[in-house]
């Protein structure tokens, strides 16, 4: 017994992992056979969130191959309700996203979005997952902010270019966009529960899990 453990003790020792491994991997990842962008962390993370939430409208910012959609519309299956309404500038969803009942596309942007069509729902989550860029996410950040329901969530992905030394590629980026939405924002908290939860920052949504108050 007390083998094994010092044998496992000296492969955890020996491990090493780089954020570049993970961010080659992440862009390999697929959901059903999807392409899907995400750091696996955060995709735990986000099964947890909506177990709590449990919203019945997700806006989503950014598509891409409908990977990301795809597997928030199964969560929303398994928990019974909702569901997604995905917004991208492109049309390059696999037709397994497309033919889920739970997800409707929308292609003018986030800017092209008539919020009239977010009525009538009750538990709203928003998720920034568009161009990375400073502006743009600041924007998008203010629009939907306001959707998003009492005790749910906005989370901005991404932030992590900062960590890797790119977010000059995407005027400042998205923790930029964070920090400036929320100097004059009271209504949201940052929850650390989910940006440490793996351990300090490991997490790719850097600043990015943001709570609406309860007032
Ligand atoms: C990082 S990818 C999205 C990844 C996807 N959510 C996933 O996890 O697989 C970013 C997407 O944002 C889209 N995009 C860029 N500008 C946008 C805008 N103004 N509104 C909505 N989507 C935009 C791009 O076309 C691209 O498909």
């Amino acid at each position: 017994m007390r083998s094994l453990l010092r044998k496992a003790r000296g492969f955890i020792a020996n491990k090493t992992y780089s954020l570049k491994g993970i961010v080659k991997g992440h862009h390999l990842m697929t959901y059903r056979g999807v392409p899907c962008i995400k750091c696996p962390f955060d995709y735990v993370i986000y099964q947890m969130i909506l177990d709590e939430v449990r919203p019945d409208l997700i806006i989503e910012i950014g598509t891409n191959c409908g990977g990301s959609a795809l597997y928030l519309a199964d969560m929303l299956e398994n928990i019974g309700r909702g569901e997604i309404h995905t917004i991208d500038i492109d049309d390059r969803a696999y037709e397994l996203a497309k033919k889920n009942k739970r997800i409707k596309f929308f292609h003018e942007g986030w800017e092209g979005y008539d919020l009239e069509n977010a009525k009538g729902f009750e538990k709203i989550l928003v998720i920034e997952d568009g161009s990375h860029e400073f502006e743009s996410c600041l924007g998008a950040m203010r629009k939907f902010g306001h959707l998003v329901s009492d005790g749910s969530y906005m989370i901005v992905e991404d932030g992590i270019v900062d960590a890797l030394g790119q977010s000059g590629m995407f005027g400042g980026g998205p923790v930029k966009a964070i920090k400036n939405f929320m100097k004059n924002n009271t209504a949201f908290q940052i929850d650390h529960r989910w940006i440490n939860m793996f351990g300090k920052n490991a997490t790719f949504n850097t600043l990015g899990y943001l709570k609406k108050l309860t007032p």
